[in-house]
Formats: structure tokens, sequence, C-alpha cells
């Protein structure tokens, strides 16, 4: 039957609330050895026990509806088109376990493949991000305060160009082979000066979360975000606000303008009245030359 977007969006805002409990409460020394890839992809019990609470209260409130998360993840599985839940429990592990003041519970639906709803929400500094597919998307600043629609400037710049951009990135997991030397590339390209060949762009940022990373592109308080790394639960819930902010999510290796929801590296561009595709297309430019 038909899915009530907005009875689910509810739900998961109220679950991203109860997980960003357990979040401050956790000792984000409780690291999980040995369960990921290296000694920079990290889990902690805290992202294993959260899991654990949002899929048994999503279940429980929408049994018919599918569940992937980061930390139940079995290689090789995809989301199919069937409705389906997709869920960091903390997205940003690297700041958590160094209280730095920057993570967040990221909560997507997926429909036909396509993210439909996104729930994000920053305990440490009370930030909530939501967006609903034709309803808009928005951010409340402190619980229960008036949420506001974004992106948050009534009116937006156009987006001139990467050399007036401020444009968010992350290392990711891998250190070395084919994607570390694409990162560095593209990062020294995007900040080194026209001269050298670069795009000298006015800086660049690291939240160290993918998906606050959305959220910042979709409020407009960056530019862009390039990651060449994600999995779909990093990208899903950030990807429905940023349409609905008007932004656009486009393939971060050239030429791929429609993206599928495990393409692993994405440009995320905000919305603005003119300039999205010049901007993407000079970005694609940047990472050939
Ligand atoms: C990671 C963070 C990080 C990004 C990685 C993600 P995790 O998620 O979002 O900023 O660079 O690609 O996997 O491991 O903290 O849930």
């Amino acid at each position: 039957g038909d899915l009530d977007l907005q009875a689910i969006h509810d739900e998961m805002v109220s679950i991203a609330y109860a997980a960003g409990a357990m979040m401050l409460e956790a000792n984000p020394q409780d690291i999980d050895q040995g369960t990921k890839l290296n000694s920079v992809d990290i889990v902690t019990e805290t992202d294993q026990a959260v899991e654990k609470k949002v899929s048994s209260r999503l279940s429980a409130a929408f049994p018919n509806i599918a569940f992937m998360g980061e930390e139940t993840y079995t290689p090789g599985a995809r989301i199919g088109p069937e409705p389906t839940f997709v869920v960091d429990p903390i997205d940003g592990t690297t700041n958590f376990i160094h209280s730095f003041p920057n993570a967040c519970i990221s909560l997507g639906l997926s429909v036909e493949r396509e993210p439909v709803v996104g729930v994000i929400y920053n305990p440490w500094q009370d930030l909530l991000f939501t967006g609903i597919k034709g309803r808009g998307a928005y951010m409340t600043r402190i619980k229960g305060s008036t949420p506001r629609q974004l992106p948050l400037a009534k009116t937006p710049r156009g987006l001139d160009g990467l050399d007036s951009a401020l444009i968010a990135v992350e290392w990711g997991s891998s250190r070395d082979g084919p994607n570390f030397d694409l990162k560095t590339k593209v990062f020294s390209k995007l900040a080194a000066s026209k001269e050298t060949g670069g795009a000298m762009c006015h800086s660049l940022r690291s939240l160290g979360s993918a998906a606050l990373n959305l959220a910042s592109v979709a409020a407009g308080q960056v530019d862009a975000y390039w990651e060449g790394g994600c999995w779909a639960w990093d990208v899903c819930a950030g990807w429905c606000i940023l349409k609905e902010a008007g932004g656009m999510m486009v393939s971060g290796n050239p030429g791929n303008w429609e993206p599928a929801l495990e393409g692993r590296v994405y440009l995320a561009v905000r919305g603005a009245p003119a300039g999205q595709k010049e901007f993407v297309e000079e970005f694609w430019g940047v990472m050939g030359g």
C-alpha cells in the first residue's frame, strides 16, 4: 500500500532524538577492535548499540519496511526497489572517539532506490536536519524550536565557480592505492593556485561526517561536498535533504549526472538560482586535468 511518509518521518525523528541521547551518555573509548578494514575504519560499542536500538524500533513501527544498517551490513548486499531504511547509527565515528563534538545519526528511507525521507541529528549541537520528498527540507536548532526551511539564505547566491567556493571533502578510510591517489589529487587541484593548474577554491573543510557535510550543503553553509568512498548509509538521508533544499547530487567521477544510491563517489552541490551545471562541469574538468 501507500506509505505515509509524514508518519515515517515523525517516527524517525523520535528515534533520532533517542539515539542522540545514547551517544551523549556513551563512552567513546569502547572500541570494537578488528571488525573493520584497517586502524582508521573504527567501530565502537555505541555504533552497535545504537543500530540495534534503531532497527528494533523501526521494525516494531514499520514491520514491512526492509532495513540496511552500517553495522549489520553483509558485503555484497544491495538496496532493492522495496521500501528500505538505510541507517548509519553514528556517522562521524572518528570524531566520536576523539570527543570532537560533531557526529550524528543518519536515518534514510529509500523507495525504488531513491531517498525519499532523510533525518540527520547531531546531539552535540542539538541540530536536526530533515527532508521529505516533495515537502521541503528543514533545520531545527534546539529541540522544540521552530524549524527553518533550507536553504537558510532567503535568496541564495549564484554559484560563481570553484574560485569562490568553500568545499567539503573527507579523507575517508582508504589510505593507499588508486582511491587514495585520487583523493590527494582532487584536494590539491581544488586548493592550488591557477598558475599551478589548480582551481584555487576559497578553502576546504572536513566536518568528519558525510551526512553532516551533505546537510551543510543543503543549508548553504558550504557550496559543495566531494567524497571518493561513501556508502549508501552515509548519503541516503542527506541526499533527500539536499534535493529538497534545491541542491543536486551527481557522480564525483566526470560525466554521470544521475548517480545510483550505491555509487560511492559523489559530488553534492548546493541550491542556487544559477550556475549549478557549470559548477559541476568545472569540477569534473579539474579532476580530469
Ligand atoms: C564515515 C564518515 C567519514 C567519511 C567516511 C564515512 P562512519 O562514516 O562519514 O566522514 O569520510 O566515508 O564512512 O564510519 O563515521 O559512520
